[in-house]
Order: structure tokens, then C-alpha cells, then sequence
């Protein structure tokens, strides 16, 4: 049975902190599941920028990450997963974001799903999924579908931007939301925040002091070649270990090292290897040479 959102609420409560971590494929995901130190995992729209090669997650589709959430709920048996909604998958009318969102689970076999904002919009949407059955996390903060409004800078460093982030997620929590994802918000912000919700926050760029923390998977490995954010703590050097098994790989194909002879390969039964160095000076192959 899967961690339940009722229970990532619950330990807040119990004052543990919850942990979690992005994932887009099933391998991955799976061993993330195996280590059950993982309380969800979300297969989140950096999906474009990690994965896909996009320049943005405003490109990733619906298409992109149906694919994918199918991948890590295949591969996930503990953990929640949640299914990030898309840019212009919400945002628009009622009946469609409902069905995008429904399909997420239904179709995605996700258990809940993550919107960015907190716009009046947005909170209607919340509350009318919630009532339906289907768990929403919320994002505040920086939120990456805004990269062409918001550009990519730490929020809420203003009095007055604090006030708005404070109010937005008490807005979500009292919409239904079951999380708050603040990201790259001033680690006072976010403890404040963290204080004043019943519901936990998952910070990513946003201090110690949030109820949980959340890292884009290849950050964590030290895979994604093109940018480190400063809050992502690299627990792997995945990039420079690939390299080097990559130059050892052609190292020992060169010198004839791989596949080892026994270990690593197949061999024609014993009792017809005979045949077998027959048939090659056979006169039946020499006719066609
Ligand atoms: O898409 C994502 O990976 C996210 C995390 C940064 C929270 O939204």
C-alpha cells in the first residue's frame, strides 16, 4: 500500500521530516522505492530540461509526462507519486484541467497530482479536484512555468512579495491542498510559512527549516551537464563516473579485453564443434566464396 497523503500530513504532525525526490523512469524509480527512505516521488516537469533536452518546462506536454509518470508508477509500490501538471494543462477551462488532471491517475496511475500558483483560478481548480477524489500538492515561490515572467530569481524578498507568498499558501491549504513545494524562497520566508500551515511545505531552495525537502534527481547524481542551481546538494559525481566507465568500456573493447571469453559469452555445444570447423573449409562454402 502506498504512503497516503493523510500520512506526508502526518509527519508534520509527528514533527518528522518528509523526504522526496524527482524520478522519470521506472529503473530509477524502482530503486528510489527499494531504499523506503522515500516518502513520495515526483515526476516532475524538470522532465524537459533533464530528460527531454528542452530549454524550459513551459515546452513539456502532456503526452511528455504521461509517458513518463506511466514509467515511475510501474516502477513504484511504496512511495506516493505525484504527477506534475504540465504548463497549459490547468490553466484553462474547468472540464480540461479536471480531465487532465484525472488522467494523471487514471491513466498515469499517479496518486496525486502538483499545480503551480495560487491564482484565484488555481484555488477553484484545488477545490473542486479535492472534492473529487484527487490530492493536489501546490508550488509556490518560483514556480518554472513563469520563467518567461518571473525570469529565474529567489521570490518572496520583499515584505510585501512575503505577505503574498504567506497568504497564497494558506489559500491553498484552506483549498485542499495536501503540501506546499516553496522553491527558492529566503529560508526565514519558508520558516514562517512553515509555522503558520497545518499542511507541510517541501522546500527545494528554501532552507532547513521547511517540513520537507525535495531535489530534482539529477542534480542529486551530478547528471545534468547544462546547470547546478546552489541549493542542490550533488550526492553522486554520476557525470564524472560515466565518463570514466565510458573511456574504460572502449579501453577494453580495443584490447580485446571485452567480452571475456567464458564469463561473458555464449559457445556452441561441445559435442558439434566439429561440424561447425568442418562446414568452414566444407566445399559447400567454398562454392560460394
Ligand atoms: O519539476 C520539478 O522537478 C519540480 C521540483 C523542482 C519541485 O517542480
Amino acid at each position: 500500500m502506498a504512503i497516503t497523503p493523510q500520512q506526508i500530513i502526518s509527519k508534520k504532525q509527528a514533527g518528522e521530516k518528509i523526504v522526496s525526490l524527482t524520478a522519470y523512469d521506472y529503473s530509477t524509480a524502482k530503486l528510489i522505492d527499494q531504499t523506503e527512505a522515500v516518502d513520495f516521488i515526483l515526476v516532475g516537469d524538470s522532465l524537459g530540461m533533464v530528460v527531454l533536452g528542452y530549454p524550459d518546462t513551459v515546452h513539456v506536454t502532456m503526452a511528455d509526462m504521461l509517458h513518463h509518470v506511466k514509467a515511475v508508477a510501474r516502477g513504484v509500490s511504496r512511495s506516493l507519486v505525484v504527477a506534475d501538471m504540465p504548463f497549459l494543462s490547468v490553466h484553462v477551462d474547468l472540464k480540461t484541467a479536471v480531465e487532465n488532471c484525472g488522467r494523471m491517475l487514471q491513466e498515469g496511475s499517479a496518486q496525486a497530482v502538483k499545480i503551480e500558483g495560487a491564482s484565484e483560478w488555481t484555488l477553484q481548480l484545488i477545490s473542486r479536484l479535492t472534492e473529487m477524489g484527487i490530492p493536489v500538492m501546490g508550488h509556490l515561490g518560483y514556480t518554472p512555468q513563469s520563467i518567461n515572467t518571473l525570469g529565474i530569481k529567489v521570490q518572496a524578498k520583499t515584505m510585501e512579495a512575503a505577505e503574498t507568498l504567506i497568504q497564497d499558501a494558506q489559500a491553498l491549504e484552506a483549498a485542499g491542498a495536501f503540501a506546499v513545494v516553496l522553491e527558492m524562497v529566503p529560508t526565514e520566508v519558508s520558516a514562517l510559512v512553515s509555522r503558520m500551515l497545518t499542511i507541510p511545505t517541501i522546500g527545494i531552495g528554501a532552507g532547513p527549516n521547511c517540513d520537507g525537502q525535495i531535489l530534482v534527481l539529477d542534480d542529486f547524481l551530478g547528471r545534468y551537464p547544462d546547470f547546478t542551481p546552489k541549493f542542490a546538494r550533488r550526492y553522486m559525481q554520476f557525470s564524472e563516473d560515466l565518463k570514466a566507465a565510458i573511456q574504460q568500456y572502449a579501453i577494453d573493447i580495443i584490447a580485446g579485453d571485452f567480452p571475456h571469453i567464458q564469463n561473458e559469452s555464449f559457445h556452441f555445444p561441445a559435442d558439434q564443434l566439429e561440424n561447425l570447423q568442418a562446414y568452414e573449409t566444407s566445399e559447400k562454402v567454398k562454392c560460394k566464396l
